[in-house]
């Protein structure tokens, strides 16, 4: 059914503490753990709805996706080091490149993932998670999320995927053994640009969730009851957006890909993506996202001097969920 329950807020949780030093069991408020106990509260309801959506076994809600990233990226100690798709969101690449690197010492490998050889010839003694965007935030590319899963596994790394860019109704990594899930709820998620929020999921690794569970509660950055209503309401209308965006996304790639100003069609659903068949295997639908580059600067005027300025500037808002 898609109605709403009623929100119902809890910023302070009751626990019960036994405290070292003082002889009878007291009750203490924390206005952090919050342990949201009721199916109607929604920072609890949307962690279960998300966890079941992925396949996964226990879900944190946040209030960003980045802050989701950040999170899972503190899972991991000092020194350690990180393999990540080449093509990242710019968040996210932020979030590796220059904030953990300074906080925790952390060293990242941006490794284009096309070839899953590439990724196993990264892997260093202090290599901890493997990263990956697919498809990823710029030029599409995918990375096969079983055989990255399999090396995971093999090597007893920890593997990441944001799938923001799919969507759950598109593929879930956790299918194929990946260790944690994330996503950008602000996007395909919510679908109205009105909530900007963040989920983790975990597979069946314990240690994992044990670890984000307390650096959720030791760090903070969870998501609020309104937020999170909001992500559950979204989620209701996810399958018909998806399946639009999906036919929409496809119409105009090809129609883009027969235009004359137009170099380059980026789209998983083209027979001519390098990953075509990759794109068959793993996805159920192509994705709302089509990456374009001109054959002429904006104003029409004639051929790009500078290629990347090409497509940076003309990247298409085609599927841009907003
Ligand atoms: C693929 C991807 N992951 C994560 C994020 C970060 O999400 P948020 O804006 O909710 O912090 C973004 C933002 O654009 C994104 O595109």
């Amino acid at each position: 059914m898609a109605a709403a329950s009623p929100i119902r807020p809890l910023a302070r949780s009751r626990r019960r503490f036994t405290l070292p030093r003082l002889t009878r069991r007291k009750s203490l408020g924390s206005t952090r753990a919050t342990p949201t106990p009721g199916p109607a509260i929604r920072g609890e309801a949307l962690k279960r709805c998300l966890a079941d959506l992925e396949n996964g076994s226990t879900g944190f809600a946040f209030a960003s996706g980045s802050a989701a990233i950040a999170i899972v990226l503190e899972c991991l100690d000092q020194g350690a080091h990180v393999i990540a798709t080449d093509d990242l969101n710019g968040g996210t690449f932020r979030l590796f490149g220059r904030v953990r690197k300074r906080s925790a010492g952390g060293e990242v490998s941006l490794v284009d993932m096309s070839d899953p050889q590439r990724v196993e010839a990264a892997i260093r003694l202090q290599t901890r998670l493997i990263w990956v965007e697919t498809p990823t935030n710029r030029v599409l590319k995918l990375v096969d999320l079983s055989a990255i899963a399999e090396i995971g596994r093999r090597r007893g790394i920890w593997t990441g995927a944001d799938n923001t860019f799919a969507s759950p109704w598109v593929q879930r990594p956790l299918d194929h053994c990946f260790s944690v899930v994330v996503h950008s709820t602000t996007k395909y998620l919510t679908g109205h640009s009105d909530v900007i929020g963040g989920i983790a999921i975990v597979g069946d690794d314990h240690e994992l969730s044990d670890r984000l569970r307390f650096l959720q509660s030791a760090v903070g950055g969870i998501a609020g009851p309104f937020g999170s209503f909001l992500v559950l309401r979204g989620i209701k209308t996810l399958a018909l957006r998806m399946e639009r965006h999906c036919a929409n996304a496809q119409t105009i790639a090809e129609a883009l890909d027969r235009h004359p100003s137009v170099r380059r069609v980026l789209y998983p659903g083209l027979s001519n993506h390098p990953q075509h068949e990759l794109a068959r295997r793993q996805m159920s639908g192509f994705g709302g996202m089509v990456t374009v580059e001109l054959a002429t600067d904006l104003a029409g005027s004639g051929g790009c001097s500078n290629e990347s300025d090409c497509s940076r500037s003309q990247r298409a808002s085609a599927g841009r969920t907003a």
